[in-house]
């Protein structure tokens, strides 16, 4: 099998390239660079530094007839796309329509697209569902949901097979403080750094945090499963900041210091995601639990501090 892995260099694409290599699939890289880092990658495979909105997408994918596309290449700073709404619906909304094209036209098999719990907005439910309303409240989260639809109607007209994953808060090695979800990438940069961590408000909001190995488990079962479902990719469990806090506390040993600011505007309360659908579609569980995951992205984070 053939594997192409767009934002292979970044931090959620980097270890699912490691996973695809252990099994033996011949897997290859479209990665800009963006905030991609080529060190993540193994030796030998090979990295197209190209942008997903380029001509040469399709080239190479004529070129290369991957069996599989994994989509992860994004602009993925909510931030940014509140600040700069054109150049997020660029490489998210345009760059997706661009290489889901050149998929179609390159007859790849199947593409698996990494979507985000961003596109459900504030929906004040405890635990959401993949049939919950999408409202998102950031354009991020617009610009995550909008390429679900043009999956859809690519396979309508093309018969392009795809599995959509929409994943919770992902965390683990590599991960950059700037991304979506970033908050244990926050603090542990701040950790590293001797500075305090930040809570904002109460510290009682919630997320639902997944380990980033438990998110390349989906990925490989979507390869075989899940055709033409929307699947969501979480633990279902609900962890507060101040939990959070006192699990890094844990870890560190030594007291943490924590600085107490006000609540921020636009900040979703409660975020955690069923996982029923992803157990039977993918036969999908997580393996790590936050004590389990926070250890081995706490150990990585002080090892490469060093
Ligand atoms: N981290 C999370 O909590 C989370 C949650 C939900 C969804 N996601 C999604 O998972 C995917 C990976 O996110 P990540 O956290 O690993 O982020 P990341 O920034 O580490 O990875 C994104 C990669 O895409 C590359 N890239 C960006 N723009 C590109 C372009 N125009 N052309 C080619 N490559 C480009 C970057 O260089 C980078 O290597 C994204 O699609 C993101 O929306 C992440």
């Amino acid at each position: 099998m053939k594997a192409i892995v767009t934002g292979g260099a970044g931090f959620i694409g980097s270890h699912l390239v490691e996973a695809l290599l252990a099994k033996g699939i011949n897997v290859q890289v479209i990665d800009n660079l963006s905030t991609g880092n080529p060190d993540y990658l193994p030796p030998g495979v090979p990295l197209h530094r190209m942008d997903i909105r380029s001509e040469d997408v399709r080239a190479l994918l004529l070129r290369e007839r991957p069996d599989v596309v994994f989509h992860h290449a994004a602009q993925v700073d909510v931030q940014r796309s509140v600040s700069d709404p054109g150049a997020d619906a660029s490489v998210n909304i345009a760059g997706t329509a661009n290489l889901v094209h050149a998929c179609a036209q390159a007859s790849v098999q199947k593409i698996i697209y990494a979507s985000s719990c961003a596109v459900y907005g504030d929906l004040q439910t405890t635990l959401v569902h993949e049939d919950d309303p999408t409202q998102p409240i950031s354009f991020y989260g617009i610009s995550k949901l909008a390429p679900e639809s043009y999956l859809r109607v690519f396979h309508r007209l093309y018969g392009l097979n795809y599995t959509i994953l929409r994943y919770a808060n992902v965390y683990g090695p590599r991960q950059t403080p700037k991304g979506e979800g970033g908050v244990v990438a926050i603090f542990l940069d701040r950790l590293r750094k001797g500075l305090p961590l930040i809570v904002y408000g109460d510290g009682e909001q919630t997320r639902d945090f997944v380990y980033v190995k438990d998110v390349v488990k989906a990925n490989l079962a979507a390869i075989h499963r899940g055709d033409r479902h929307t699947v969501q990719i979480g633990t279902a469990a609900s962890v507060s900041v101040n939990r959070l806090v006192q699990q890094l506390q844990a870890l560190h040993g030594v007291p943490i210091a924590v600085m107490r600011e006000p609540e921020r505007a636009g900040d979703i309360r409660h975020s955690c995601l069923s996982n029923a659908k992803a157990y039977e579609q993918l036969g999908w569980t997580a393996d790590y639990d936050l004590v389990q995951g926070l250890k081995s992205t706490y150990e990585y984070e002080m090892r490469t501090a060093e």
